[in-house]
């Protein structure tokens, strides 16, 4: 059964799914997205897994009450855990839920059973991605969140997804069109502000795979590599013919190893 819940977090009211019966898995979306960026791998999962994903604050149905950081994020997903009556779960974090999963490693450590780090990076912004979010913040106050959408989708789809479907770009598009300004500004300012991430990857001793697209534009799978030789245990899942939205380009194939991942971390 799909129930559509709020949480009162922190003077937020943050929306999330709650779909499926089993041992718990969190689900934190990308940048400029929101929960339903899931919705293939819940209706997957449901039948043997206790799916939770909310919006993030300033995302799809949660407010936009500011300020944005990571660590509101990731107290945000302890919220939303606490609400569910969740003790520990299978953390997933896509992209920008990634590096909010490395600050509920860092803040709450012990609700998190394991991780799946998709499409993600521990390293904090360079100087040039520093310029391009400064920028994407003017572009967003000036000409909205459709604009910010058209120049995400090089970086969100391989070029192939882009060129075989054109279903899929429409999708993409209109989830990221839909994005609140002021949800897209905090997350940029979030991201702008996080630390670099890469001291904590040693501390990881929870079972943890790492997911990549093999063709992500925006984070190399060279990163993807670096950072599964950095987590004690880790595995690494590359998936072909995938850009950074490989959930979303390869449900199947990211369905399968989120499949087994969860069978070994988390037996129903
Ligand atoms: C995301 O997909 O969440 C973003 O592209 C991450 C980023 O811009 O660093």
């Amino acid at each position: 059964m799909r129930r559509e819940a709020r949480a009162a977090c922190d003077g937020a009211t943050i929306a999330y799914t709650d779909m499926g019966e089993g041992p718990a898995v969190l689900f934190l979306h990308g940048f400029p997205h929101d929960r339903t960026l899931w919705d293939a791998q819940l209706a997957a999962l449901a039948p043997r897994a206790r799916c939770l994903a909310p919006d993030l604050r300033g995302f799809g149905d949660s407010d936009a009450t500011g300020p944005f950081t990571m660590d509101r994020y990731a107290d945000d997903a302890a919220c939303v855990l606490d609400h569910a009556g969740v003790e520990r779960a299978v953390v997933v974090g896509l992209s920008m839920g990634g590096y909010v999963a490395f600050a509920l490693w860092r803040r709450h450590r012990h609700r998190v059973r394991a991780l799946a780090l998709t499409s993600t990076r521990a390293a904090a912004d360079d100087a040039a991605t520093r310029e391009k979010r400064h920028a994407l913040i003017e572009l967003a106050r000036r000409e909205g969140s459709r604009a910010v959408a058209a120049g995400q989708l090089p970086g969100a789809l391989a070029a192939a997804t882009r060129e075989e479907r054109p279903e899929l770009v429409r999708a993409v598009t209109e989830l990221q069109s839909r994005a609140p300004v002021a949800g897209i500004v905090g997350a940029l300012e979030a991201m702008l502000a996080r630390p670099d991430s890469t001291p904590d990857l040693p501390t990881i001793d929870v079972p943890t795979v790492v997911i990549a697209g093999a063709d992500d534009a925006l984070i190399r799978v060279g990163v993807a590599r670096a950072m599964h030789a950095a987590i004690p245990g880790s595995s690494l899942v590359v998936l072909d013919r995938a850009g950074h939205l490989c959930n979303l380009e390869r449900p199947a194939e990211f369905g399968a190893a989120l499949d087994q991942f969860l069978s070994r971390v988390a037996p129903a």
